[in-house]
């Protein structure tokens, strides 16, 4: 166990949505100044490293992952200057930066894609991934957008349908192309030369399609007889991608220092989910683990999710753990207020790297937004469903002056703030002991200290009722248990078979702290310890 610290093996990465932390110019939308104003919360929150959703220039027609140059900075966001003084500070500030990769497709108004479009002769024509109709007319294939309808849209200018498995404005580029993968290797390398720490690739998994474009199965839907559902059998997830993540893998590994690749990998099955290591753990990182974040808070579920995902884990392979991003509602809204500290005991308790996404170290929840409020495309397409993500993407609530701190008074935020932020914001909260946030700083300060909370071996404790979760964590002379209770109930339960007496070094309810017989442990409703066994 003498393996040295690996900031994103063993770290806590801090995921900000850039437009709704800090607005430093009074424009409604948060910026790289604006970070750079709060690096200070930051670090002394705990985090190892932070992940930035996208900043480049876009016309935001998916708010920035729709990039339109993949090697500047949206005005809306600063400019180069403010990111490189971003990145100084930070690394000043003992915190690692993990920029967004947007490799799949680009904005319709990318350079790339406006000569793509211009003609079929276009040098850059197959750049983008273009076909004919068929002979009526209709798409190629009946491949659906993952944002809805058809993903083929009709260019009548000259004559033929181009490929966008999201919006019509993020057409797909064409992997198969050389010309593309190098162009996006420069990409790159622009940002590792500048000393960014690592990629969050999104959707990497879709970069690559098949061949020949054949139709994809289309399944009964479970959830609802009347429908059906697609399976993405054809567009997503074709063995060709592994070669290409190898040659992202080559580009960091040429790089000084631990530089991270990471990717947007949403597999509910773990076997597919690793395969994504690669052979030789020569591919990525760390593919993000979304397996528990899709089960119910229910013990023998989330338990069944981490046992199978560490059961498949190759040897050598770091795992992870995400609860909470920018595309699912609030955490404290999908687990209930109730739960929703027991879920960052688990995170930042478990074998693996954890991500916070900002704002569920304060509890934020959902925020309601009004239909002429609605920003984003997916809630405009799909309207009455519960898919749309501005509810999670409120700023965040610095304290509780007019804006919450986010935006000067008199400046209308780009989506609402949550209605408690008055009495739920970082400033209240600093000053109460009992609060979200000192909850997350002693959870946080706890995994630093502790190497066992970072490498320590897993094991699930059997001996425990259904409605509770319990493991320990175990290093030579460091030996810790977690149990949680999934249950409104209050539950006694005999746990001296692991030791007789242990300290409790964190409680989800109680600050209190002390020594405690295990064959006499009581449980309060709902509550998390964590013990360290003497
Ligand atoms: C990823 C992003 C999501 C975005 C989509 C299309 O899933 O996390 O926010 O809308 O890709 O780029």
């Amino acid at each position: 166990m003498g393996e040295r610290f690996i900031w994103w093996k063993h770290g806590v990465f801090y995921q900000i949505y850039p437009r709704s932390f800090m607005d430093s110019n009074g424009d409604g939308v948060g910026d790289l100044q604006g970070i750079i104003q709060r690096i200070d919360y930051l670090a002394d929150l705990g985090v190892d490293a932070l992940w930035i959703s996208p900043i480049y220039p876009s016309p935001m027609a998916d708010f920035g992952y729709d990039v339109s140059d993949y090697m500047d900075i949206h005005p809306l966001f600063g400019d180069m200057a403010t990111f490189d003084r971003l990145l100084t500070s930070a690394h000043e500030h003992g915190l690692h930066v993990v920029l967004d990769f947007v490799p799949n497709h680009t904005s319709d108004e990318h350079p790339w894609f406006v000569e793509s479009r211009a003609s079929r002769q276009s040098a850059r024509r197959s750049w983008y991934i273009w076909r004919d109709a068929k002979p009526d007319g209709s798409p190629p294939n009946n491949w659906e957008s993952f944002f809805g309808g058809s993903a083929w849209q009709w260019d009548e200018a000259t004559s033929q349908y181009y490929l966008h498995l999201f919006l019509e404005k993020q057409p797909d580029l064409n992997w198969r192309n050389p010309q593309v993968v190098k162009a996006m290797h420069k990409v790159l390398r622009f940002w590792l030369d500048k000393g960014v720490d690592g990629f969050r690739m999104d959707v990497v998994t879709f970069l690559i399609k098949h061949a020949s474009f054949p139709d994809n199965p289309i399944l009964p839907n479970p959830a609802n007889p009347d429908r059906t559902i697609q399976e993405h059998r054809y567009d997503i997830n074709q063995p060709e991608i592994h070669a290409h993540l190898r040659q992202f893998r080559h580009i960091f590994d040429s790089y000084p220092g631990d530089r991270v690749t990471i990717g947007e990998t949403w597999f509910m099955n773990p076997k597919e989910l690793v395969s994504y290591y690669g052979k030789s753990l020569d591919e990525l990182h760390l593919p993000f683990n979304f397996i528990t974040l899709r089960q119910p808070w229910q013990a023998q579920a989330i338990r069944q999710a981490i046992h199978s995902y560490y059961a498949a884990l190759p040897p050598g392979a770091a795992p992870n753990f995400v609860f909470g991003n920018h595309d699912v509602h609030r955490l404290a809204t999908r687990y209930g207020v109730e739960n929703h500290r027991s879920v960052a005991l688990l995170l930042l308790t478990l074998r693996g790297a954890p991500t916070i996404y900002y704002g569920d170290e304060l509890g934020m929840q959902d925020i309601q937004v009004p239909a002429d409020r609605l920003q984003d495309p997916v809630a405009r397409r799909k309207p009455g469903t519960d898919e749309g993500r501005d509810p999670e993407r409120a700023p965040m609530i610095w304290d509780s002056s007019p804006n919450a701190g986010f935006t000067p008074a008199g400046v209308q935020p780009w989506l609402p703030l949550p209605e408690n932020y008055p009495k739920i914001n970082v400033l209240s909260q600093r000053a109460d002991p009992t609060s979200t946030l000192n909850f997350y700083k002693r959870l946080l300060r706890l995994r630093r200290e502790l190497p066992v909370l970072q490498r320590g071996d897993f094991d699930f404790v059997d001996q425990v009722p259904d409605h509770v979760l319990a493991y320990t964590r175990r290093m030579v002379g460091q030996h810790l248990l977690v149990v949680i209770n999934f249950s409104g109930a209050t539950i006694k339960l005999d746990l001296s078979s692991l030791e007789e007496r242990a300290e409790v070094l964190l409680s989800t309810q109680d600050l209190e702290v002390g020594t405690i017989e295990l064959a006499d442990l009581t449980l309060q409703p709902y509550e998390g310890l964590m013990l360290k066994l003497l």
